[in-house]
């Protein structure tokens, strides 16, 4: 069995790793080659994040960098048809939704090699995110669609995938979180920012809808403010900090840092008392652990973090925001259950389908 795995963004190595991880474990005598195609390449958004995960040296990078959607999904495709034909692999798998899956695996399929998808079936009904053409384009050539909650599976059924290639097998971000737990809770990242536990809010903020126009200045304003009433911690990735030196928007009170390694980051999320994001990943995170999550954003992929966890729809208007501090004192007191299957066991099921 050869496999070739694609990642190329923050988020898609922390859901990757423990895949490599079950099926290198499962099928010992098989070729394993990971492809990174560059999509991030700061050494804090991509080096840092594989050290932690212990993911192996990538085989083959393909540094497309940066640059609009087509360049960068077109970049992929180019250089990435070269390694299929020669690594002419059984399988292709790719996870998420950022432009390297897309690319990735269309680029497989076209080329006839079954492709499996992480993390399939989830839809925001808002074509006007580039993710979720991403997530349609790649379920609908994908052979094996790997999906973590109910939701996912009839999302699928309503576009006419059949059901024998969806495979509920839980989430393997979740499997990443449970693997890491011992040493992000000893990280003591909160401690070292003198901060209490439970008394800070996190937030991370990216997505173009929310950074790339007005909203940005409006929504710092807002965080200023509520940094009056608590401490807030925003590890800034570099689409968000180019957009705030361009507008050069004051943030008086906020606890502005890099992008953070990923211990240093599940350190201060477990230790948040609530997190404010436009993150999809953040969200499931933030539902394992039972941390009170605000979504700035319409909509989301994940509905299972509001029915069964800890996730607020703020909406896109950063006036929602001043709402943070009076939600906070009116929650239960109780955190729910993860969903079914986030049990850190993911990657193994996914491991039992593919090697079987
Ligand atoms: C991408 C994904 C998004 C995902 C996010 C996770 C797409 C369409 N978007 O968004 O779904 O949630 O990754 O972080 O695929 N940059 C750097 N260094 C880096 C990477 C990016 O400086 O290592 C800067 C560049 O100015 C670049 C900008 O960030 O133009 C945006 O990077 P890009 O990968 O295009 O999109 P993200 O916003 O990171």
């Amino acid at each position: 069995m050869r496999i070739v795995y694609v990642v190329g963004t923050r988020p898609n190595f922390v859901k990757t790793a423990p895949v490599i991880g079950a099926l290198r474990e499962r099928l010992p005598e098989g070729r394993h080659a990971l492809v990174h195609t560059g999509q991030h390449y700061d050494r804090l958004m991509s080096e840092v994040f594989l050290e932690e995960l212990g993911v192996p040296e990538p085989d083959y990078m393909l540094e497309v960098g940066s640059g609009s959607h087509a360049e960068q999904a077109a970049r992929v495709m180019e250089r990435l048809e070269p390694v299929l034909a020669e690594e002419r692999p059984d399988l292709a798998i790719v996870p998420g939704d950022v432009n390297s899956t897309m690319a990735a695996a269309l680029t497989a399929a076209k080329m006839r090699i079954p492709v499996a998808h992480i993390e399939s079936g989830l839809r925001s009904f808002d074509r006007t995110m580039p993710e979720e053409l991403n997530r349609v384009l790649a379920d609908h050539v994908s052979d094996h669609l790997f999906i973590h909650s109910p939701e996912a599976s009839d999302n699928l059924h309503a576009e006419g995938i059949p059901a024998d290639r969806i495979h509920l097998v839980g989430n393997t971000m979740i499997d990443t979180l449970v693997a890491l737990e011992g040493r992000f809770r000893a990280a003591g990242a909160a401690a070292r920012l003198g901060l209490d536990p439970g008394g800070f809010v996190l937030v991370t903020l990216h997505r173009p809808a929310l950074v790339d126009g007005p909203l940005l200045p409006k929504t710092i304003s807002r965080l200023a403010a509520l940094a009056r009433e608590m401490p807030v911690v925003f590890p800034v990735h570099p689409r968000t900090r180019s957009m705030m030196e361009s507008v050069e928007s004051e943030h008086p009170g906020l606890l502005l840092s890099e992008p953070l390694g990923y211990l240093d980051f599940l350190s201060l999320l477990a230790d948040a008392g609530a997190v404010l994001t436009d993150s999809g990943g953040i969200q499931e995170e933030t539902t394992y652990l039972g941390i009170p999550c605000f979504t700035l954003r319409d909509n989301t992929e994940r509905p299972i973090t509001i029915s069964a966890g800890t996730n607020t729809l703020l909406g896109l208007d950063p006036a929602a925001i001043d709402q943070i501090p009076t939600a906070l004192s009116q929650r239960p007191a109780e955190k729910p259950e993860p969903p079914p299957l986030w049990d850190g066991h993911a990657s193994q099921r996914i491991a039992d389908v593919l090697a079987g």
